[in-house]
Parts: structure tokens; C-alpha cells; sequence
């Protein structure tokens, strides 16, 4: 099997790159420096070039509030360049694994949102990544959506890194206490995506940690097993405004993973206890 693999230097790709060299399974990773996903002539000639058997696209617009400002640029990324993707993949056969997220849903509620949920982004990135679904959906048989949430790795930036660094400057942070979700941890989802790759059990999941909880919840876990002094404070969203707006219930429900018979992600905590083995292996 030879699979091609899109964002390797964001943080995904890179551990999905990381999962299939220890299966022994031939991979290649792109990124932008290889080409542009908008530029649907260039995905094309990459994409028959290598003729893979699955694609695992994990690149995209992810920088959320900047695609207020620039919605025709995330959309172009995520809604046309998955589209490009999709007719590459259909060109050589390949699987393809799209990766979405739980910001193509309205976030209401407190109860996790199932596969089948209608959508109801309330920002562009969610709206773009929801277009990314609809071209994969629609045009393509053999597909895996995953909607991740909360992703943290090693290669990039993100809260768990964000919150160690003011763990060491603050007495205090005041992170918002009232949007609920899941963290997820790079490797463990590379694990699945490779499972699922292997298989023909197509369709839309849901993939994340297990357990729920707020940013402030997840912030005080990560000073608390970064052992840094520094006190969380919770806050409402209305006190921490930003330009686009987040879903204030992020829960996923994983049932689709279970009738399917892949297994679950680890909980969150436990992830986030390896990821700091893996920040620190990587310092030494
Ligand atoms: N991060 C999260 O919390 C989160 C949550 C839910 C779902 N997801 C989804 O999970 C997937 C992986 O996320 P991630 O955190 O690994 O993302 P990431 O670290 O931002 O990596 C995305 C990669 O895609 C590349 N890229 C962007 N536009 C491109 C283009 N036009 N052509 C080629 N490459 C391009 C980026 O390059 P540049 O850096 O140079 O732009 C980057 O290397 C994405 O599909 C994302 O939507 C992420």
C-alpha cells in the first residue's frame, strides 16, 4: 500500500508521517513546498505522479480568527483545495481521508453532537471546513471524514505549548471556563487515521481523547502535570472576545467508532501525561 500524505509540517501530518514509517507502510508527505492545494492542476500532476492507494489530508487554513479577515483565502484551502484532492483521488482510485472538525456544528447544547448532526458553523473555518465535507461527500464512495477537536502534537503551536510557556512568566492565567470539548493528542489520532486507512469501513467519524472538559480544566491539568506554580482562573467566553466565535459544547460523540469496531483514543489526561514525555524527550 502507498500513501500520499498532505500538511506534514503541521502537526498531524507530521505524526501520521511518524505512525506509517513504524507500520512499514511506503508514504510520501507534501506540503506547501511541493504545492499549492489550490492550484487544482498542480494536486493533480502530484497525485498521478505517485498514485496512491489511500491520501490522508490533513493540510489546511487552520489560523481560525485571521479567517475572519480573509474568508475567501480559507475558503479557496479548505472548500476548493479538498475539492482538488477529491478529483485527484478520483482520478487514481485512491482512499481519502479528509480531516474535519466539531466547528461545522452550532456548539449548542451540552450534549456530544453525533455523526449525523446537521451542520451550523458560526465562524469561517468551520463553514469552509463543512464545504471541504460536501466536496468529499459528494463526489467520492471510498472516504473517512474525521472530525477532531482540541489537537495538540510536537510539531507546532498550540494551547498545551502556549500554556507551559505562561506557566513559567504568570502567578495566574484566566482561561475561559465555559466552551466544552475534548483534547486530542497528534499520535494517538495518527494510530486510528491508520487504522482506518487499512480498512474499507468508509464513512464519517467522530475521533478524539476521551473524556470532556473546559479550557480552563485542561489548562489547570497542564500546569498541574507541567509542575508549574501558576493559578487558573476560569472565565466566561464574554470576558475573552475574540473575532471568530467558538462553539461553547465541542463534546463528539465516538459511538460511530465503536459500532465500526475501531477503538477509542485514550483519555485525554493520559495523552497529555505522554505528550509531556514526548516535549521533554525532544528537549534533551
Ligand atoms: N488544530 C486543531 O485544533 C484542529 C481541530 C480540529 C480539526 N483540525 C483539522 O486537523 C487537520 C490538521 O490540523 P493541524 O493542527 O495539524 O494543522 P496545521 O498544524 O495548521 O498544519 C496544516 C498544514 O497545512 C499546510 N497548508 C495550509 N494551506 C496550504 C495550501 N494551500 N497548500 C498546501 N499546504 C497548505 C500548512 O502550511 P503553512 O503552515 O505554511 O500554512 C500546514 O503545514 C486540519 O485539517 C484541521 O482543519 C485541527
Amino acid at each position: 500500500m502507498k500513501v500520499l500524505v498532505t500538511g506534514i509540517a503541521g502537526q498531524l501530518g507530521y505524526d501520521v508521517m511518524k505512525r506509517l514509517a513504524a507500520l512499514n507502510i511506503e508514504a510520501k508527505g507534501v506540503d506547501y513546498q511541493d504545492f499549492d492545494l489550490t492550484d487544482a492542476q498542480a494536486v493533480m500532476d502530484a497525485v498521478c505522479d505517485y498514485r496512491p492507494d489511500a491520501i490522508v489530508h490533513c493540510a489546511a487554513y487552520t489560523a481560525v480568527d485571521r479567517a475572519e479577515q480573509e474568508p475567501e483565502k480559507c475558503a479557496a484551502v479548505n472548500g476548493m483545495g479538498t475539492l482538488n484532492m477529491v478529483r485527484a483521488a478520483l482520478a487514481v482510485d485512491a482512499k481519502l481521508v479528509y480531516i474535519s472538525t466539531d466547528y461545522v456544528f452550532n456548539g449548542e447544547g451540552d450534549q456530544p453532537f453525533e455523526v449525523n448532526a446537521p451542520y451550523g458553523a458560526k465562524n469561517v473555518y468551520g463553514l469552509t471546513k463543512a464545504q471541504g465535507e460536501e466536496a468529499v461527500r459528494s463526489l467520492m464512495t471510498r472516504y473517512f471524514i474525521v472530525r477532531t477537536a482540541w489537537v495538540f502534537g510536537l510539531n507546532g503551536h498550540n494551547f498545551v505549548k502556549t500554556m507551559l510557556r505562561l506557566g513559567a512568566e504568570r502567578p495566574e492565567v484566566r482561561v475561559v471556563g465555559d466552551q466544552f470539548g475534548s483534547p486530542t493528542y497528534t499520535p494517538d489520532l495518527a494510530r486510528l487515521l491508520c487504522d482506518m486507512i487499512q480498512t474499507n469501513k468508509f464513512g464519517v467519524y467522530h475521533a478524539t481523547n476521551e473524556g470532556f472538559c473546559s479550557w480552563a480544566d485542561f489548562a489547570a491539568e497542564i500546569m498541574r502535570q507541567g509542575d508549574r506554580k501558576c493559578k487558573v482562573t476560569a472565565i466566561p467566553t464574554s470576558d475573552y472576545p475574540t473575532p471568530a466565535k467558538r462553539p461553547a459544547n465541542s463534546r463528539l460523540s465516538k459511538a460511530c467508532l465503536d459500532n465500526a469496531g475501531f477503538n477509542r483514543l485514550p483519555p485525554w489526561q493520559d495523552a497529555l501525561a505522554r505528550y509531556m514525555d514526548e516535549l521533554k524527550a525532544n528537549e534533551a
